[in-house]
């Protein structure tokens, strides 16, 4: 290593752990008992034998790889069966898988933006959204979270012949859903194509399809979502659902799925099973939402309308204690810190997921309710 690094990796490790910043990676152990309300795994598909079954099968069909870019050799027709049933369930004309959420975020704001097209971004989105913005060469304006009148502002402003507006449909910090109705509406009178980041609405809101599927928006022909696949459906991946032109242009100009090994064949069977199972058992996300609302009770919050539930606590150091106190008691939680949210908002983040018993859920909250007035 170079000196000049030396002095700079060793200051800069320094400067993140005054501030309570430092990230650690904690490996878990194939037989970890701790009482899982951090994970996305939010109907237990993960590890649902018949998705791993489905991952097996896809491994022994496909191979371990994909083995290149899904338009020189990594196309395989299971990867074109996942997506004519993502789009047959979750609707949309088309969809594109690409190798995670995060690329389909890039591929899909990139692809859709430059220098001639406005993209106005919500102040919450998920920071592959921020990423994509800063990427795609556009002028970009970040408006304050969900302000509608701050969209429609900034759209009727606009010089740029295009206009896109993109939002998570669930915020995965605080839980909150996007307000799509309306922004919908503005996006349609300013003649705006409105992307929708469905990551953490799949699997949870209305029957399990999502927010626009359940506002009646899915074959909406100037709405864009990205989904993940690597969240309810238990798998790895993400896709766009879109109109048969967009996912055309994506095919031909989006830099993350043109230059990116396709998705692994495991992956792919894995989520195609998940998504039939999501679709045959709408009791699953029943269940989420009987241990959503015992968790929001007992934690003396109203019930958010998606399975995440955060505690903002404030400063970095005390949700990172908060979070170490928990797990030593056996509860795994998410601990949320800058960049991932705004300073002075640290939080420990929980997520109801189906798999949790009505016992794991008294444990879980219990526990974190004696940490946090223990530390405070
Ligand atoms: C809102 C949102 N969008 C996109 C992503 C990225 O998805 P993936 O993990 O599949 O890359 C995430 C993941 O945390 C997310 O929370």
């Amino acid at each position: 290593m170079s000196h000049s690094y030396d002095d700079w990796l060793a200051s800069s490790a320094a400067e993140r752990e005054k501030r309570g910043l430092t990230r650690r990676l904690r490996h878990r152990h194939e037989d970890e008992s701790l009482i899982d309300v951090a994970s996305n795994d939010y109907l237990g598909l993960s590890t649902d034998p018949r998705v791993v079954r489905a991952a097996c099968d896809a491994v022994r069909a496909w191979g371990a790889g994909s083995t290149g870019s899904r338009l020189v050799s990594g196309s395989t027709e299971l990867h074109r069966a996942l997506e004519l049933d993502l789009a047959g369930q979750l609707g949309g004309e088309e969809s594109l898988l690409f190798s995670s959420g995060y690329a389909a975020n890039l591929g899909v704001i990139t692809a859709l933006g430059g220098t001639d097209t406005l993209v106005v971004s919500d102040a919450g989105n998920h920071a592959s959204i921020v990423d994509a913005c800063r990427l795609s060469r556009s002028r970009v304006v970040v408006t304050p979270h969900a302000d509608l009148d701050a969209v429609a502002a900034a759209l009727r402003g606009r010089a740029e012949p295009r206009a896109l507006v993109a939002i998570d449909a669930v915020f995965s910090a605080d839980g909150g859903l996007a307000p799509l109705a309306e922004l919908h509406d503005i996006c349609h009178a300013h003649d705006a194509l409105l992307v929708l980041d469905e990551a953490h609405s799949v699997g949870v809101v209305g029957d399990g399809r999502g927010l626009a599927f359940s506002a009646g928006l899915a074959d909406a022909p100037d709405l864009v979502r990205t989904v993940t696949l690597s969240k309810a459906l238990g798998s790895q991946g993400g896709a766009v659902l879109a109109s048969a032109a967009v996912t055309d242009h994506l095919v031909n100009t989006a830099r993350t799925f043109i230059f990116d090994t396709g998705l692994a064949p495991a992956s792919v069977g894995a989520a195609r099973a998940a998504l039939a199972i999501l679709v045959a058992e709408p009791d699953l996300v029943e269940r989420l939402r009987a241990r959503r609302d015992q968790l929001a009770s007992a934690l003396g919050v109203p019930p958010p309308p998606s399975a995440v539930v955060s505690l903002v606590l404030g400063e970095p150091g005390l949700a990172v204690a908060v979070a170490q106190a928990c797990r030593s008691e056996g509860v795994l939680v998410g601990c949320f810190r800058p960049p991932s949210v705004p300073p002075g908002e640290s939080r420990v983040r929980l997520t109801a997921r189906a798999a949790l018993s009505e016992v794991d859920v008294k444990v879980a909250t219990d526990v974190v309710l004696t940490a946090i007035e223990k530390l405070r």
